[in-house]
């Protein structure tokens, strides 16, 4: 079956981490705004129907020239986003027609994300109700007391780095979002869902697939490419 699949991709962060002059959905990788990747790979996507994007009220011109200049086809709104990532996520839902089977949130500061890791999210969330993109950890987690002196190990063979795409079927995220009473808290979209007691689907994604989120990434970036 085809699923109707609308993209929503929160890009109206500051990025204050990377502490660069511009802002981060149009910083520079590899000679492209950053935020071009992130949305040539859905809109190249067979899986995807329609993408949002929410960009900082200020930028909402600039990244409209700049989907035009890329020749990105499927954006059919660049919405004000929010204070919050949340925030800027329900901004873009708030304008999904409710015809759509799947929202897949992606964010734009994800360059990488796999047309099969793109596929496996809208078929689990059509099965499951949600699903949520994750690696798993590798590194051994300490948990921290007063004074930073180590309380325990946690064991680490359940314990997944949640990451994007993560996808929901449009009814349940309906109900999920307008059941959540503080957004601005929510950090990422799958957890309003198990709030709710919903089921959502892991789907092991993969290390390339990373987050720009300092100068360091960039960098990594420029060598993935
Ligand atoms: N985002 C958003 N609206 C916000 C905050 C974040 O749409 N109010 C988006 C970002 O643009 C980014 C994604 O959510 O594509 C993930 O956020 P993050 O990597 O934290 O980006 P920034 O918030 O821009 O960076 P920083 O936290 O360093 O300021
Ligand atoms: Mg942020």
């Amino acid at each position: 079956m085809r699923y109707k699949v609308a993209a929503i991709v929160p890009a109206a962060g500051s990025g204050k981490r990377l502490g660069s002059g511009d802002k981060k959905p149009f910083v520079l990788l590899a000679g492209k705004p950053l935020v071009t990747y992130a949305l040539k790979a859905l809109d190249s996507s067979k899986y995807i129907d329609q993408i949002y994007v929410a960009a900082d009220p200020d930028s909402i011109g600039r990244l409209k020239s700049v989907i035009e200049k890329y020749g990105i086809r499927k954006v059919v709104k660049v919405v004000a986003g929010a204070v919050t990532r949340a925030g800027s996520v329900k901004n873009c839902f708030d304008l999904v027609d409710p015809s759509f089977d799947i929202v897949l949130i992606h964010d734009g500061a994800r360059p990488f994300p796999g047309e099969s890791d793109i596929m496996n999210s809208v078929l689990l969330a059509a099965r499951f109700g949600g699903s949520v993109t994750a690696i798993p950890v590798t590194d051994t987690i300490k948990l921290a007391g007063k004074g930073l002196f180590v309380r325990k190990t946690i064991d680490r063979s359940s314990l997944w780095r949640a990451q994007t795409p993560q996808a929901f079927r449009y009814d349940i995220f309906k109900k999920a979002i307008s059941g959540t009473k503080n957004i601005s808290n929510v950090t990422d979209d799958a957890s309003m869902l198990e709030r709710l007691g919903k089921t959502v689907k892991i789907l092991k994604g993969s290390p390339r697939n990373i987050k720009v989120t300092t100068k360091e990434d960039l960098k990594i970036a420029e060598v993935l490419i």
